[in-house]
């Protein structure tokens, strides 16, 4: 029977469906794995479905002979070496679409909170400070008609841009090249980064993590920023260079920035907490019921795929056919 080790607990929609088929195994400690813990677990197993906050790098494929498929349960597949899987005739896949709509909310949500302070007011009201109506309290930044800078034009772009449409905004995006499609739905204009971060009102991060995009946005870039801009990030923190955007809000360069990601994570670097213009979250982009139920059953789909001698539904390294035939 194919085996499976599931590195943290998911919503059961998707073990049930590998149960039926194979001797499923989950991680039910509620933390993650020491490498040598994961190593332990993985030495026998076919199958893997990891976080993005394991390290799926040689040693874990060296770790696991029998592999046949790593399901990551993310989008992001930075955490994997996908040369050597593909060298290893493993098969990666990851969990698209299904967490589009849950991430692009999750970036509105980090944009109305840092815009209308709603973090400082929530604190403000609990610490019973507040005296009665205040004119000239909490003022923050409307939304509507404004400029919405959208770095990176996939599937979280451009959803994330398509919500916008009941706010009147004019939309500016980067992408490796022009959307077409997404311009005629949006009236979104394609220009390029430095033209985005100088003209947005508020601009949100939507790019993979790869070695381009590592600190794409650093000192340089966040001093084209208007001091009343906001900057999101829900896609991965090194894209941001952490502690130039620090310094930044500090220095009251930009006006605030909503951050769902971080470079060290799950370390924060503790500038940020000390700060009123930064709205923090955990890594939660797809954290909803739905999607998290979804992104279980696409990973476990993707397994079940591989059982079936299938290409995998969401497969990541297409380079693999060059070692495996699948008729
Ligand atoms: C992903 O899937 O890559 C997201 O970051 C998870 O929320």
């Amino acid at each position: 029977m194919f085996k499976v080790f599931v590195t943290r607990q998911i919503p059961k929609e998707g073990i049930e469906l590998l149960k039926k088929v194979c001797e499923v195994e989950v991680n039910e400690i509620n933390r993650q794995l020491t490498k040598q813990e994961l190593y332990e677990k993985i030495k026998d197993k076919d199958a893997v479905i990891t976080q993005l906050a394991d390290a799926v790098d040689k040693d874990f494929f060296d770790a696991a002979d029998n592999l046949k498929i790593v399901a990551n349960y993310a989008v992001g597949f930075n955490n994997i070496d996908l040369d050597y899987a593909t060298k290893k005739r493993v098969f990666v896949t990851n969990t698209p679409d299904v967490l589009t709509l849950a991430t692009a909310e999750h970036a509105w949500a980090l944009l109305f909170a840092c815009a209308r302070r709603v973090v400082e007011a929530d604190n403000f009201t609990r610490s019973l400070k507040w005296k009665g109506f205040e004119p000239m309290a909490f003022l923050g930044w409307q939304i509507s008609d404004k400029t919405l800078g959208v770095i990176g034009a996939g599937r979280i772009g451009q959803a994330f841009a398509k919500m916008a449409c009941g706010f009147n905004m004019k939309i500016l995006y980067t992408a490796n090249t022009p959307k077409p499609d997404f311009e005629r739905q949006t009236n979104a204009k394609f220009v390029d980064l430095n033209t985005l971060l100088s003209d947005s009102d508020f601009v949100s991060i939507h790019t993979p993590l790869t070695p381009s995009t590592k600190h794409l946005i650093g000192k340089d870039q966040l001093a084209l920023m208007k001091p009343s801009s906001i900057l999101i990030n829900t896609s991965r923190g090194s894209v941001i260079n952490e502690n130039t955007l620090i310094e930044a809000l500090q220095n009251k360069q930009i006006y605030a920035a909503g951050l769902d990601v971080f470079e060290n994570e799950p370390n924060i670097d503790s500038r940020l907490l000390q700060l009123d213009n930064v709205v923090l979250t955990p890594h939660i982009g797809s954290a909803t019921l739905k999607t998290r139920t979804d992104m279980s059953i696409l990973a476990a789909q993707n397994i079940l795929d591989v059982i079936d001698n299938k290409i995998p539904k969401t497969l990541v390294n297409k380079d693999i056919f060059q070692y495996i035939e699948i008729k």
